[in-house]
């Protein structure tokens, strides 16, 4: 590992401590061999004049919720340095009474919870402390010969603490065992199973002396091990399984879940490790992956639905069987859903709710895969054991933020497929079901559509809803991305130009057709067999107000949205018995779209011999519709208030006389 220290910006900040923890911090933080969203904590110790203008000695350590990667200077939280020494001469005293206390003991109550570590790096009698995770070590650590190679690699200068429970336990411990030694002949310390802390009064010091120890490790397990050679080719994918995971999981979980396939080549490699099933499900890096992705993954065999089952039964039972450390604590079992799986000749597949989650569990996975390859070469991968990883799983600070967690927003977890997905109401559909929470596949024949959306979770895709090649790509592409689809938005569509049966064009007749009609048909079979494993499946279907009221001029038109009406009819036959609702949507004047430019509005308003302003309100309520009003009636739709509704065809025209 090489010091990314930079002299020259170093120089820049040295007045300030605060600024040079800032800069030091982020270059731990921004390599994730080292820390792994939001892990890891540093701090430093400094004067600071208070509010009287009295000198105090401050903590300055890294706050709950922030991460080292990015951290800034009010990511620290100031702690009066006498608070959390006082509390190390405590023989015990609750992690939430530590928190507690050191929250009082700070010196700006806005800043955010200091680290559960604060009394660790207080005790430290050095300015800059220095705390990660490092990939690399911990996996050493994790070998049957973890804590002798420890002694082997660093020598007799290195203080090496055995594993002990995060929190003001790891502090007591630490501070017991250095009573009676002189810290400055320590180069550092090792938590077994754990992490590593460096200190010094300098911080380039305790940076480097960070990145020495990695790049020990590192020579250790180069010298002791072949160089990694992943080189199986990922098989072709059973998306249907995939979806089926997804939807076992939802279950398990009590809520949509999205399943995020990683098939790269160094997963299906571990996939396929010689007994994975033993090896892949033996525990965690660090205990507090626990939080993230539960202490061990599922192994898919040939059953999904029963894996999974058998996982969370598993789960109740792991439970049962350790709530007992916690005696006097009325737990609440979290739920016995899995947060990975591995398939093996498929790779991993993270199970998150939302996609920022799936992707740290992707992440954690990333590493421990490394990790587990990493020991097993060195003698074999060996980790914590149940009881010790159900105390941090259980432990009272997590408990109690379980129970401050508000629900996600109402279609979170949700994957949504839109076409005509970049401009007029196919836009705001996509926009209002990713507010709600969706995840959502933006189909489109323009290929601005790729570029059109910058929010996580939406996926543009050029599409050609009338190839039905396009169509299924598009649909795999979604379901390897998301692991599954639970809703459809029938939309993309147009126009033609007016004209009477006896004039019509061949052409025009079947381009409208082909696209309002035929391509909805391709896109229902295509998608039906993902919907009939999907989270409470639903499919919108935009027609139009000239279905029940048509026009002359617009056979083409209101012909193929007539069709697409009763096909919607028939899909609602066919699919309910699959929990699959289908409901129809008809849409008038909604003019933010680009089927009426400026030149058309004023055509047919001068026609009616009204303002543009009049057309647009001429409708019984005499109110506008905009694309935004269609796609908070579609997200209605597919959401929790229309899940008795099938079948339904409901207007969105302000009113229209004729309709009514
Ligand atoms: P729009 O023109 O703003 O959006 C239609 C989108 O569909 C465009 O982005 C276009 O590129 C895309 N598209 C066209 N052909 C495609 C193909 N072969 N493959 C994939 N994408 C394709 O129009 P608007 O108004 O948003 O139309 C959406 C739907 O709403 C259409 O089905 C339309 O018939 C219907 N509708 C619209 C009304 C209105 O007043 N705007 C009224 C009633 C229904």
């Amino acid at each position: 590992m090489k010091s990314l220290w930079d002299d020259q910006k170093a120089a820049a900040l040295a007045s300030d401590p605060l600024a040079l923890r800032v800069y030091s911090s982020r270059l731990l933080g921004g390599d994730p061999t080292l820390v792994l969203h939001g892990g890891g904590n540093t701090s430093v110790k400094t004067t600071v004049e208070n509010f009287f203008g009295d000198e105090e000695e401050i903590l300055y350590v890294k706050g709950s919720g922030w991460d080292l990667g990015t951290i800034e200077a009010p990511g620290f939280a100031p702690v009066r340095l006498s608070v959390p020494l006082r509390m190390a001469e405590r023989e015990t005293i609750s992690d939430t009474n530590m928190v507690k206390n050191l929250r009082a003991g700070m010196l700006d109550s806005s800043a955010p919870t200091p680290s559960v570590e604060t009394v660790l790096h207080a005790i430290i009698p050095f300015k800059f402390v220095d705390h990660t995770h490092a990939d690399t070590v911990v996996a050493v650590m994790n070998t049957p010969g973890g804590e002798a190679c420890m002694r082997e690699i660093y020598g007799p200068n290195m203080l090496i603490v055995p594993y002990v429970m995060p929190g003001f336990i790891l502090a007591r411990t630490v501070y017991t065992m250095t009573r009676d030694i002189d810290w400055q002949k320590l180069d550092g310390i090792l938590l077994m199973n754990h992490g590593v802390f460096t200190f010094a009064d300098d911080a380039k010091r305790s940076y480097e002396r960070h990145i020495e120890i990695v790049t020990q490790a590192e020579a250790y397990v180069a010298q002791h091990t072949e160089p990694r050679s992943a080189t199986t080719t990922p098989t072709q994918v059973d998306l249907l399984e995939l979806a089926r995971l997804r939807r076992a999981v939802s279950q398990a979980r009590g809520t949509a879940t999205l399943a995020q396939l990683n098939a790269g080549a160094e997963a299906v490699a571990f996939s396929t490790m010689p007994a994975i099933a033993d090896v892949g499900t033996r525990g965690l890096m660090t205990p507090d992956h626990v939080l993230r992705t539960k202490r061990t993954p599922v192994i898919i065999t040939t059953n999904v639905e029963q894996d999974v089952a058998s996982y969370a039964e598993s789960y109740r039972a792991y439970f049962e069987r350790n709530k007992e450390l916690y005696a006097d604590k009325k737990l609440n079992m979290l739920d016995p859903a899995p947060r990975w799986a591995i398939w093996p000749g498929q790779g991993t597949v993270a199970l998150g709710r939302t996609v920022g989650e799936a992707s740290i569990i992707s992440d954690i996975n990333y590493h421990t895969i490394h990790a587990i390859e990493q020991a097993e070469a060195l003698g074999g991968w060996q980790v914590l054991s149940e009881p010790e990883i159900f105390e941090v799983e259980y432990w009272e600070l997590e408990q109690a933020k379980g129970r401050a967690g508000a629900p996600g927003p109402v279609l979170q977890g949700k994957i949504a497929l839109v076409t005509g997905a970049a401009s007029g109401i196919g836009r705001a559909c996509v926009e209002a079901l990713h507010a709600q929470g969706a995840t959502v596949a933006a189909l489109d024949i323009n290929p601005a559509i790729t570029t059109a959306f910058t929010q996580k979770g939406i996926l543009g895709q050029t599409c050609d809803v009338t190839s039905a090649e396009q169509l299924k790509a598009a649909i795999e592409a979604t379901v390897r991305q998301f692991g599954g689809l639970d809703i459809l938005v029938c939309n993309a569509g147009m126009f033609p130009s007016s004209q009477t049966i006896e004039t019509m064009d061949a052409k025009a007749w079947s381009r409208s057709l082909e696209l309002n009609l035929t391509s909805h048909q391709q896109l229902l079979q295509l998608a039906i067999p993902y919907l009939k494993l999907g989270v409470d499946p639903a499919v919108v279907i935009i027609a139009s107000k000239n279905v029940p009221a048509p026009g002359p001029g617009a056979g083409a038109y209101s012909v193929a949205k007539a069709g697409l009406t009763q096909l919607a009819r028939v899909a609602a036959l066919e699919l309910g018995q699959f929990g699959i609702r289908v409901n129809v949507m008809h849409p008038n004047a909604v003019f933010d779209t680009g089927i009426w430019t400026p030149e058309v509005l004023e055509k047919r308003a001068a026609s009616y011999g009204i303002s543009v302003d009049a057309y647009k309100k001429n409708n019984v309520l005499q109110v506008e519709i905009t694309s935004k009003d269609v796609a908070a009636l579609a997200c209605a739709m597919v959401g929790p208030l229309f899940s008795k509704t099938t079948g339904a065809q409901v207007p969105i025209d302000g009113g229209n006389d004729r309709v009514i």
